[in-house]
């Protein structure tokens, strides 16, 4: 039966080249995936016979780009099953995303002593953000544990709950540990508390269903890179009962009612967001990359993927000289690892000789590099077009590094 990565890596031409000698094995998905040929020719597309601005002309290829930009929303709404294509902002990424509620949110209904509760897991765009919030509004950031136990996770984030937790803000999966959040569970806790609740699913997307209104959280955000579409461009969900009370974010064109030199006055929830002329081949790249994704279908991949995940984990294991992180359960495609007494930078330039490319270092995680008491670690992640085959030859290849490195 052939497998769901000999279907998709065609759509690949990188992997018509060669790294330093060999095949490419891209194992670096959750830093950014690669792009199929249909999002590139989606933006060529655009480019090259639709070029025009949005939401600003009568002219025929205003029109129809508006059209297409405005069905783009659509179709990321129906991905996440939000249920209005009016709680889908757009922006820059997931980054924008948590400084856009920090300033807006954050600004006006935190005061000082109120807290935001953060897991100790955060990509620093989830943990800076408040900290600058913090600085000004005199509010508290707090953190939670998390344990490979979802009970004892459960329990720790139960704790650290307070009646001053305003905003609770967590990732989907750890970009570092790979761990699978129990999202719905700490929403419904969260608002029984009294709290917002801001999901980071820039790790999870590309791997399974998200589906909004399920998982209860108030915001969702992700970036387009990390499911197969263009740089610079990312999501927002929010509840509209939310965003309908936030004053804008950023002031300029396509976000007013009426402006006078005396005051200006503004239109709703999405365009109130969206000022200046938006990253129209952002969407239209990220509609095609979300159709590529339903094309190969949410279930295959995940299975896909998860098989090469525990794959992975399980050679891993057998590695005496390796260290693992995180539990082989409640995992996303990520696997975080170390070769005792060698630095991660080293395996990682190392493993490059190969073809084979990882993340090393803190992975934007420096407060779980000093829980775990290390400099960084090596990261494999995957995604569609990775294959059994490649990761029989990361294994073979990081056994020669770690003879190379004698340790
Ligand atoms: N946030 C991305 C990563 O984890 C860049 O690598």
């Amino acid at each position: 039966m052939s497998l769901l990565s000999d279907t998709a890596r065609k759509d690949f031409p990188i992997f018509e080249g060669l790294v330093n000698g060999h095949k490419l094995v891209y194992l670096d998905n959750a830093a950014t995936t690669l792009k199929p040929k249909q999002v590139v020719d989606r933006i060529s597309k655009y480019y090259l016979y639709e070029s025009s601005n949005v939401h600003r002309g009568v002219h025929f290829l205003s029109d129809q780009g508006t059209k297409n930009f405005e069905n783009a929303r659509k179709t990321i709404q129906n991905y996440i099953h939000a249920p209005s294509d009016e709680e889908i902002l757009f922006n820059k990424g997931t980054t924008d995303s948590i400084n856009f509620i920090a300033q807006t949110y954050g600004w006006q209904y935190l005061n000082e002593g109120d807290e935001v509760l953060i897991s100790e897991v955060e990509h620093h765009s989830n943990i800076v953000p408040w900290q600058i919030l913090a600085e000004r509004k005199k509010i508290v950031v707090k953190k939670f544990d998390v344990s490979d136990d979802y009970a004892v996770l459960l329990s720790n984030f139960k704790s650290a709950l307070s009646d001053r937790t305003k905003i609770v803000s967590f990732t989907h999966i750890s970009n570092t540990l790979g761990i699978v959040m129990p999202v719905k569970e700490l929403a419904d806790l969260a608002h029984k508390a009294g709290s917002i609740v801001v999901v980071d699913g820039a790790q999870a997307v590309a791997h399974m269903n998200v589906n909004v209104q399920d998982l209860g959280c108030d915001f969702y955000t992700f970036s387009s890179h990390k499911i197969y579409g263009p740089t610079g461009f990312g999501v927002l969900f929010g509840k509209k009962e939310i965003l309908q009370t936030l004053n804008p974010y950023q002031g300029g064109g396509g976000i007013i009612d009426k402006v006078t030199f005396e005051k200006t006055t503004f239109i709703d929830a999405p365009f109130r967001f969206e000022p200046g002329t938006p990253h129209i081949e952002g969407a239209l790249g990220l509609e095609a990359a979300i159709q590529y994704v339903l094309s190969l279908g949410l279930d295959r991949i995940a299975h896909h993927e998860m098989m090469l995940t525990e794959k992975v984990f399980s050679e891993l294991k057998t590695i005496p000289q390796v260290v693992l992180y995180g539990s082989q359960l409640h995992r996303g495609a990520i696997v975080s690892f170390n070769v005792k007494g060698a630095h991660p930078s080293d395996v990682g330039s190392l493993l490059d000789n190969y073809g084979v490319a990882v993340r090393t270092g803190h992975h934007c995680t420096q407060p779980l590099m000093q829980k775990l008491q290390v400099p960084g670690t090596v990261r494999a992640s995957f995604a569609v077009y990775n294959t059994p085959e490649e990761i029989d030859f990361f294994i073979e290849s990081l056994k020669k590094v770690i003879g190379l490195l004698k340790c």
